[in-house]
């Protein structure tokens, strides 16, 4: 696949992958992209995961041909992308390596060598010349790990992202962008939402014509839009009105609140409604969802004193990943001690700009007329 004349795509699809990051589904599998710049000097952006070692290296001999490569350039330390390292430094003996310092430190961890002899170092602001392509390296900490560098190609006006702008699914599937983009962020990145919107300021100054990220597919078109989403996931921003009801029950009395809360929602007009049944979704898809839009839900039964183990995890997920700037519900069940929104409300504590509800639900064991009418009060208020 050729992207510019000068640039063309050695990545690999990856459908074998059950989890990716030992944690996220990918149903449509992965892509580890992979690129050769061919000019004076032959340069390849990064590597690919352990499994796709062959077909990766045969991918770059395909590109170079007779020729062999000047440099490896590694953004991101990663094993998706770097597993390779060694074994493109013993197919091309005289190749160099190019990376931050921070790069070559996880070399020696990961390789038991930082190939001392062969290594470049940069840092934000050095520039490369192949020739005709002068790469730009811009210092990119924490987008996703620390010693992240992305790379802007003056000549072809290609941003060479990392992992940002990346998403789940293989390249040989179709599927919308967004979704799978917007759960990879939140679960990989959202965490980091200072560091990607010093990112974004830094990109704003450079003439980007296509974005080359380390998955999902290279953007060509209508960058705007991808880089407007960004900029509402790093900076928490609300991205569609709507609530969240996330939930977890055991004999189905506290769905029947959720379910309850979701109908009277639905009456009063709210624009969007999602339900998660926390034991049963798949919960990257429900804090992506938690992210996504501006009112959240929670509502659990008491147990052991806490939360459920589910409910316990969603907070966990949110909170660990900076959540923030949202309006919340709490709905709270228990048969002799209802404690879940006391516990909540502690869990979430450290969350900036988080707006509690004036209601909070207490069911005791199943719903009556006073919960009921609790609930009401609670779809009044998030409707209002
Ligand atoms: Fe795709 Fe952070 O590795």
């Amino acid at each position: 696949m050729e992207i510019t004349n000068d640039i063309k795509y050695v990545g690999v699809n990856d459908h074998e992958i059950d989890l990716f990051e030992g944690q996220y589904l990918v149903e449509n599998g992965m892509a580890y992209n992979s690129y050769v710049i061919m000019d004076e000097k032959i340069t390849v952006m990064d590597t690919v995961d352990a499994n796709f070692k062959d077909e990766w290296l045969d991918n770059v001999k395909a590109a170079v041909g007779s020729e062999s490569p000047d440099y490896l350039i590694i953004q991101h330390m990663e094993p998706d992308h770097s597993a390779n390292i060694t074994y493109f430094m013993e197919a091309y003996p005289d190749a160099k390596i190019i990376s931050s310092a921070k790069a070559f430190v996880m070399m020696k961890q990961f390789f038991g060598t930082d190939f001392a002899d062969r290594q470049i170092v940069v840092k934000e602001g050095d520039t490369i010349s192949l020739g005709r392509h002068i790469l730009h390296f811009v210092a990119a900490p924490m987008v996703h790990w620390p010693e992240v560098i992305v790379t802007y190609d003056a000549y072809d006006k290609v941003l060479f992202s990392a992992d940002g702008f990346g998403k789940f699914g293989a390249l040989d599937v179709e599927e919308d962008w967004a979704c799978e983009a917007r759960r990879y962020y939140i679960g990989i990145v959202g965490k980091y939402g200072v560091q990607v919107q010093n990112l974004l300021k830094k990109a704003a100054g450079l003439d980007i014509q296509t974005i080359c990220p380390l998955h999902g597919p290279i953007l060509k078109e209508n960058l705007g839009y991808y880089l407007d989403l960004y900029n509402t996931w790093s900076s928490y921003s609300v991205e569609t009105e709507g609530v969240v009801i996330a939930y977890a029950s055991v004999y189905g009395n506290t769905r029947k609140a959720a379910e309850l809360l979701a109908e009277q929602l639905k009456e009063k007009g709210c624009p969007k409604v999602i339900m998660n049944d926390l034991a049963r979704c798949d919960m990257a898809e429900a804090v992506e969802d938690a992210f996504r839009y501006g009112k959240l839900v929670l509502a659990t039964l008491t147990y052991n004193n806490d939360v459920f183990p589910f409910m316990r995890e969603f907070i966990h997920n949110l909170t660990e990943r900076n959540y923030q700037k949202r309006t919340i519900g709490l709905i709270e069940n228990g048969s002799w001690a209802p404690t879940a929104a006391k516990t909540m409300r502690n869990m979430l504590e450290g969350c900036k700009e988080l707006t509690f509800t004036d209601t909070t639900v207490k069911i005791m064991s199943a719903l009556n007329e006073e919960s009921k009418t609790a609930i009401e009060a609670l779809a009044e208020e998030l409707c209002r």
